[in-house]
């Protein structure tokens, strides 16, 4: 008994919730609106539709090309939600609830040299910047810049870990994947290259950098490098890729690595 009772409610429940759900989808329908994830930044968000995380969106009304303009002239990117390492313009809303969101830049005035907790005598919760001043904060310690990465099509290029030739931050993980064209090859070489020495309990260094020869696996990883100061590395590939992992841990920092790379017929 208690068990039909039970099955009722939910099969009531369950009839409900298809109901409202028919219902909004139409209704966004007869508003001339599409259902789905997240509407572009030209349509207009009317509300939530078919399912909890669809939104009703609509050919736009408004015109928001000022603020277009605005965002465009701060290099910005409109998206729903600005990603943890950009910055809210404050530009937006758009026709639909986007932000302008700005792209990650260096924090001026912000210590990214700062050391780890754990080289802070006070304790855990201390932190301390390069002038030797504990702060009790982590703000200081936070990446100048989390992006970090890219991606390199060109026939030669070049580029560095984050912050340099300052010190890199700590709990990076970044892919560097250059594509040259079909039948070519990449020479890459570390015009200069200083990391953190040592190998963690994990068997792995703790800050380090992997060279791989077209794809992310074991059979292609060329060399993992840590430690130094060096210059002057190279390393080939077979492929017309290759792909650079830098990662470092949450603590101490060097300046890590400038690359150069070209292309070899
Ligand atoms: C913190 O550093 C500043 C320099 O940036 C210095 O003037 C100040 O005296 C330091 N404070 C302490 C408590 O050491
Ligand atoms: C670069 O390659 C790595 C490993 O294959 C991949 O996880 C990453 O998404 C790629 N980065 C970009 C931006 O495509
Ligand atoms: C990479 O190729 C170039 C050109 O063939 C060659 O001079 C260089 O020695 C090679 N480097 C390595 C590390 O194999």
């Amino acid at each position: 008994m208690k068990f039909v009772f039970v099955l009722a409610i939910f099969i009531v429940c369950a009839a409900a919730v298809t109901i409202l759900k028919v219902k909004n989808t139409r209704q966004c329908k007869s508003n001339g609106g599409v259902c789905k994830q997240t509407c572009a930044v030209d349509e207009e968000d009317i509300g939530q539709c078919c399912r909890n995380s669809n939104r009703c969106c609509q050919t736009s009304t408004c015109i928001d090309t000022l603020q277009y303009a605005q965002c465009k002239a701060k290099n910005g990117d409109i998206k729903p939600v600005c990603d943890a390492n950009e910055q809210d313009t404050g530009i937006g809303p758009f026709c639909n609830t986007h932000r302008c969101c700005e792209p990650p830049t260096c924090i001026a005035k912000v210590d990214c040299n700062c050391k780890h907790f754990n080289d802070c005598p006070i304790g855990n919760t201390e932190y301390e910047d390069i002038t030797g001043n504990c702060s009790g904060s982590d703000e200081c310690c936070k990446p100048c810049c989390l992006t970090c990465g890219g991606i390199f099509k060109g026939p030669v290029g070049s580029f560095t870990s984050p912050n340099y030739p300052s010190k890199y931050c700590i709990d990076q993980h970044c892919y560097y994947n250059i594509t040259v064209a079909e039948g070519l090859k990449v020479i890459l070489k570390f015009t200069y290259f200083h990391l953190e020495a040592g190998i963690s309990t994990s068997g792995l260094p703790y800050d380090f950098v992997q060279i791989y020869d077209g794809e992310v696996k074991a059979e292609a990883l060329l060399d993992t490098l840590y430690g130094g100061p060096t210059e002057g590395k190279e390393f080939n590939s077979t492929s017309n890729k290759m792909i650079i992992h830098f990662v470092t841990d949450d603590r101490d920092h060097f300046p890590g690595f400038s690359v150069s790379y070209k292309t070899l017929q």
